[in-house]
């Protein structure tokens, strides 16, 4: 057994990626019952009573592992550390901020830590802060990015597996039995799998958004700026229009987006539909169990 799989505790090396605030417990379960490590996205939760709700019901649907993505910045990420260690978590992931400030109660909590990481200095920062395990983000990947030039999994993976001995996770690309296979090759111990997931049949996504992964093809998606960070997402008509106006700038447009009520609608010309760069690959809306087994088989 892999130290990874000893980790987490379950029996493929596939993690679910934490999607925002995207939280459905009975896709968690799926996840974990399909014989992966699901994960509920807590990272920027501001009511530790919901996460304790969000945990509770996941352990009503299953038996099986499963964990959590915490956001170190998050003022409440002890709390939710200590709510998931009571509920019998072992495995978690970190994204944003330190690991030296909160590895030590995740280890004092009986937990391990695998944190998300997009450059090679963050990966050599965060063993050495006592990460157990890091999730390695090539620039491909749907989800928020830096501002700066950054690898894809392709380089990412095996540049951080040179310069650092803790398990590694190889994210972005990742949709398929293919890709799954790759990241071994790459010298990853497992993956992680965002934009798939997103476009199962559990997601809770709009539907709309879902579709707009359908219809990506290649060169479908772009780094948009949103305040400090950038974020993958597919180029849907609208975005289209927008970049093609050379009068309109991106951030200020991006910035008056009525994101929360567009996204609640499907409106996806005037809310950004996060996706990686595999959308192109990603043809169907399946259940995660079909998707898992493909990735596997
Ligand atoms: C819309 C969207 C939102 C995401 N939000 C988060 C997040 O809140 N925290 C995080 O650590 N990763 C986030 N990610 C990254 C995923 O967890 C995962 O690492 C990434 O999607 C892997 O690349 P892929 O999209 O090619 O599968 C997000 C990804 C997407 C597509």
């Amino acid at each position: 057994m892999s130290a990874l799989l000893g980790m987490l505790g379950c029996r493929h090396p596939i993690i679910q990626g934490p999607i925002g605030s995207m939280n459905n417990p009975a896709m968690v379960a799926a996840v974990s019952d399909a014989g992966a490590y699901g994960m509920l996205a807590l990272g920027f939760i501001d009511n530790v009573q919901e996460a304790k709700r969000l945990v509770e019901e996941v352990k009503k649907l299953t038996d099986r592992p499963f964990g959590a993505n915490i956001v170190l910045l998050n003022p409440l990420a002890p709390d939710i550390l200590k709510v998931l260690a009571e509920a019998g978590v072992t495995a978690v992931t970190t994204s944003v901020g330190q690991p030296g400030r909160l590895y030590p109660l995740i280890h004092e909590l009986g937990m391990k830590g695998i944190h998300v990481v997009l450059s090679l200095a963050h990966a050599v920062k965060a063993e050495e802060s006592g990460a157990d395990g890091l999730v390695v983000v090539g620039a491909e990947a749907g989800g928020l990015r830096s501002t700066k030039p950054e690898s894809s999994t392709m380089v990412l993976v095996p540049l951080v597996a040179d310069n650092v001995s803790i398990p590694i996770v190889g994210a972005g690309g990742i949709a398929d039995s293919r890709g799954y296979r790759a990241a071994f090759a790459l010298g990853a111990q497992g993956v992680q799998v965002g934009t798939r997931f997103l476009a199962s049949t559990e997601s809770t996504v709009h539907e709309k958004w879902k579709e707009a992964i359908i219809a990506c093809g290649d060169g479908g998606t772009t780094l948009l700026p949103t305040r400090n960070m950038t974020t993958r997402a597919v180029i849907t008509p609208g975005i289209r229009k927008l970049m093609e106006d050379p009068s309109v700038d991106m951030s200020e447009a991006m910035g008056k987006m009525d994101r929360v009520g567009a996204w609640d609608a499907g409106d996806f010309d005037n809310a950004v539909a996060g996706g990686g760069q595999v959308s192109a690959l990603i043809r169907d809306i399946k259940p995660v169990k079909e998707i898992i087994d493909e990735m596997v088989s």
